[in-house]
């Protein structure tokens, strides 16, 4: 069931629905119109292709898990996952490899360091996380297959089951930044050099690449992220997207390391686990409860979408989300939506 801005295109049932659960709806079309005038942030230039995005698009959606969409905005229009991805990436590698060989390649600590920032674990060589590129990009390289093919196969297959629909690569954001990713190419050379990637680097990071290429919508990412919240389940599919032994795995590092140098402070502020990506996404995971996602390419200097930050930060206030909130929020889940 989809709720959204766009009220004559609802079909009767919807509005039935709407006037159960009337406050969600009501409140992220308030929230959209709030933001809507805000121009804070800069869009992201060092893909050269990111920059020619419009800077004024921004949608906000939640998906439960009972499968119900509230959806206002440009909702509709595609741009690529980004560092979203490495989300998804993770589990992947996880049911790949199990938790203990990743663990032997990827730390689960939080840097406090930029996104890109060439550093690893000094003891273990290990990159500190699989939210940051390094880890990622670690993590990536533990994607199986017998050869690229079948590894970007297994990819879009595993963006499928948490759509719900075959996604595709673009590729002129994936070439522009094959052809100008220097940084990442020198923190696959260390990690070569430290033995946590195998050789083959730039398969690995063609993958990579190509996994933050894929092209989602601020819907597909809300459904994303409530499989995440309903034990790895498509919620609107009923397809299990990934192994729900690994749901823990993910929403811890998504918690602790999945803002970047921003983390602490959102784990403080806001309290659910996210992810943000260059391109402007973030989502946010309630367990049990929904994912959040929110668009707008305008992002701040650690690469959060300024707008994306404040309309979580409210949403995590109004509905009392953050996950250590004694006081208990005003959010109350029924079959029908939120009260
Ligand atoms: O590796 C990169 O730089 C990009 N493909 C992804 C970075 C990203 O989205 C960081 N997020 N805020």
């Amino acid at each position: 069931m989809v709720h959204s801005e766009n009220r004559e295109s609802e079909n009767i049932e919807s509005k039935k629905i709407e006037s159960v659960a009337p406050s969600l709806q009501l409140f992220l079309d308030d929230l959209h119109c709030k933001y809507k005038s805000l121009g804070d942030g800069a869009v992201a230039n060092y893909i050269p292709e990111l920059s020619k995005v419009n800077p004024d698009l921004f949608s906000i959606c939640v998906a439960t898990v009972d499968g119900e969409v509230y959806q206002v905005g440009d909702f509709n229009p595609l741009f690529t996952i980004q560092s979203i991805s490495k989300v998804f990436a993770y589990g992947l590698a996880l049911e790949d490899c199990g938790r203990d060989y990743v663990l032997t390649r990827i730390g689960v600590e939080p840097t406090g360091d930029a996104f890109n920032a060439i550093i690893l674990d000094e003891q273990s060589k290990r990159p500190y996380n699989p939210m940051v590129n390094a880890g990622a990009i670690a993590t990536t390289s533990l994607i199986k297959g017998k050869n690229a093919t079948e590894r970007l196969n297994r990819l879009l297959d595993m963006y499928r089951r948490y759509i719900g629909r075959d996604v595709f690569v673009d590729i002129s954001v994936f070439t522009s930044e094959r052809s100008t990713g220097h940084r990442n190419r020198a923190m696959a050379h260390l990690m070569l050099n430290f033995g946590m990637i195998d050789g083959h680097i730039e398969e690995a990071l063609d993958l990579y690449f190509q996994q933050c290429a894929v092209m989602v919508n601020c819907r597909d990412l809300a459904v994303m992220a409530a499989a995440l919240a309903n034990k790895g389940v498509n919620p609107v599919t009923g397809e299990q997207a990934v192994d729900s032994r690994y749901i823990k795995d993910i929403l811890s590092v998504m918690y602790t390391c999945g803002m970047y140098n921003f983390a602490g402070e959102w784990a403080y502020k806001i309290g659910i686990p996210a992810k943000s990506g260059v391109s402007g996404g973030i989502i946010a995971v309630v367990p049990g409860k929904m994912g959040i996602a929110v668009f707008s390419p305008l992002l701040d200097s650690r690469g959060n979408s300024v707008r994306g930050v404040k309309v979580c930060e409210e949403l995590s206030q109004k509905f009392g989300l953050h996950m250590f909130d004694c006081a208990g929020g005003s959010l109350n889940l029924t079959k029908n939506g939120f009260n």
